[in-house]
């Protein structure tokens, strides 16, 4: 684990080595106290001598002060480097995260890329610093306490003998059952916190279907699973304190009943028994802290293991040796494309040919689950198409820097959000440097200003997080807007416009034929009239391009397309 760990507790290499040194030196001051003690009673009380008492007593006092000064430093430096490693294996695994791809996300899982950053981490800092006190303080104060014990009486110290490999087979015994379980806590916490996000997320929409009950079955469920789980390996670890205690009392009564006979046969002073004993119980400290340790280390090896996957996970999604740099124009073609979402049997789009001229306005239409919003997905590859290749500009995409496609692209996508912010930082997003009548201006063509300029503070009206003080409208207007302003040679809607009446859809359409010359813009919409005026509409069905060609074409040839055309021209009938 600590091999793994290395690299991020390498910054607090001081801290790490001047944490255990303390630590040493407070356990050696608390070895030579029970010492100083026997020498107190064996020498200065059985010899009457008051003199030799204060003297020994004051070293005593002198020496726990010393002690108490380096166990509490050594506590404060090792604290350090114990949360400064777990920042630090943070700081790795988020930057990782950054560059995952879409399908890395998937994969692991937001919740438990959320659980492995937190109570990961935490497992990974908390042990750091155990392993810097309680791992090197537990087998010193054994180490020099079975020395002591041996100096003062070599066969009294023989029973220690016995029960320490008894211990240590019992303590690995049940370690050993523990781990699995330990992981398996770690998963129980993903779950727990998936189903909190995904209800938090959704609170509104529970509330409004009268879900609570529900939503809160689900996560008692999942809270109840965690608590057993956690409650199993506990049992384990707690199984090993009686086994413990039973050793340690049988020592005590094996010490007493030799001891004893010593002190009274006169081979032994009683202040050496006191001082015997008194190791007994620190032998029984320094097991119960290694214990412990080992519990939590165990804990936290599954931890470490969950963050290291993180930060070695690489975005499929790499850049080529020598990456294009510049996007020259807006034109794409998909030559022969497949793709499929990992885990899946069937391809999601099956063959896919197209050509799309730069400036052409284009739009896409076809039922929910017609792999539309997959389909755009691959230009600024989000995700990396299986077979055949997606080419913009005459040049594959695979063959860009990432920034520079993907900074020629405009991407409203299905579910976007705002962050929480001003409307002038959301606009940022698009170009560091705009200025306000760039945002101004990508505003109004994204209808947009007519709400904003309502503000009595514009630009700097608060955005609340996910942009949940706008409504469904308005917030779709204002992530056009911020696409719009990175001034891209293409720009891509994916159902952007599903939540804005007809009149401002219309108007919005005029923008993008008249006002976005020369970008290649594509629209997917449920609505035909909203892409009726296009140059160019392709039907997807299935994962598959059904037809293609101009909105009249389309009537003759298309019956998929008829079929969605008829079913809207009745709708408006009726309504
Ligand atoms: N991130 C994803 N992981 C796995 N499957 C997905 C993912 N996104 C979409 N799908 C699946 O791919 C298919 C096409 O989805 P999508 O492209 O979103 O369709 P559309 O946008 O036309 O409604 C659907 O069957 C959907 O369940
Ligand atoms: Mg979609």
């Amino acid at each position: 684990m600590f091999r793994k760990l290395a690299p991020y507790i390498k910054k607090y290499k001081i801290y790490a080595i001047l944490s255990p040194i303390m630590m040493i030196l407070e356990v050696a001051s608390d070895i030579v106290i029970p010492v100083l003690m026997a020498k107190i009673v064996d020498v200065g009380i059985a010899g009457a001598d008051g003199q030799y008492v204060i003297r020994m007593g004051l070293i005593m006092i002198a020496l726990a002060l010393f002690g108490g000064v380096m166990g509490t430093w050594s506590s404060h430096i090792g604290a350090m480097a114990g949360f400064g490693t777990a920042a630090e294996i943070r700081k790795a695994a988020y930057a990782s995260i950054q560059q995952y791809s879409f399908a890395n996300i998937d994969k692991l899982s937001a919740p438990s890329l959320i659980t492995r950053l937190t109570t990961d981490a935490e497992q990974v800092g908390q042990v750091t610093m155990m392993s810097l006190r309680m791992a090197i303080r537990a087998p010193f104060l054994m180490i020099f306490a079975l020395i002591m014990a041996l100096y003062i009486n070599g066969r009294l110290a023989l029973i220690f003998f016995g029960a320490i490999p008894a211990l240590a087979l019992a303590l690995v015994v049940i370690l050993r059952k523990a781990m699995p379980l330990f992981q398996l806590m770690q998963e129980k916490i993903d779950r727990v916190n998936a189903v909190v996000q995904e209800q938090l997320a959704g609170i509104r929409v529970i509330k409004s279907f009268n879900r609570q009950k529900e939503s809160e079955d689900a996560f008692m469920e999942r809270n109840k699973d965690l608590r057993d789980t956690a409650i199993r390996a506990i049992n384990l670890i707690v199984a090993f304190m009686p086994v413990m205690f039973l050793v340690v009392y049988i020592c005590i009564i094996f010490v007493l009943w030799f001891g004893g006979k010593m002190v009274m046969a006169g081979t032994m002073g009683s202040g050496d028994l006191i001082a015997f004993i008194t190791y007994i119980s620190q032998i029984m400290m320094a097991l119960m802290m290694l214990s412990m340790y080992f519990m939590m280390y165990t804990r936290a090896s599954a931890s470490t293991n969950r963050l290291i996957e993180v930060i070695h996970t690489k975005s499929e999604i790499q850049e080529p040796d020598n990456p294009v740099q510049e996007v020259r124009d807006g034109s794409i073609v998909f030559e022969n494309v497949s793709f499929k979402y990992p885990g899946y049997r069937e391809n999601i789009l099956k063959n896919i040919h197209l050509t799309l001229q730069a400036g052409e306005v284009i739009g896409i239409i076809g039922s929910t689950g017609s792999s539309k919003s997959t389909l755009v997905q691959m230009i600024p590859r989000l995700y990396d198409v299986d077979e055949g290749s997606v080419k913009v500009g005459g040049v594959d995409v695979r063959n860009y820097s990432l920034a520079a496609l993907r900074e020629a692209i405009g991407f409203v996508l299905q579910n976007n959000t705002l962050v929480s912010g001003t409307i002038r930082s959301n606009m940022q997003w698009g170009d560091e440097q705009v200025t306000d009548e760039k945002i101004i201006e990508a505003l109004r063509q994204a209808q947009a200003w007519e709400f904003v300029s309502q503000y009595e503070d514009g630009l700097d009206h608060r955005v609340e997080q996910g942009g949940n003080n706008f409504s469904g409208g308005q917030k779709q207007r204002l992530t056009i807007a911020r696409a719009l302003i990175k001034q891209p040679k293409i720009l891509i809607l994916d159902d952007s416009t599903s939540a804005v009446d007809m009149t401002t859809d219309a108007k919005l359409r005029q923008t993008f034929c008249a006002e976005l010359k020369g970008v290649t813009t594509i629209i997917i919409a449920q609505r035909v009239a909203s892409i009726r005026d296009a140059d160019q509409i392709i039907v997807m069905e299935e994962g598959r391009v059904d037809a293609k060609g101009t909105h009249g074409e389309l009537l003759e040839k298309s019956e998929v397309y008829r079929e969605i055309f008829d079913s809207q021209q009745k709708g408006l009938a009726v309504s």
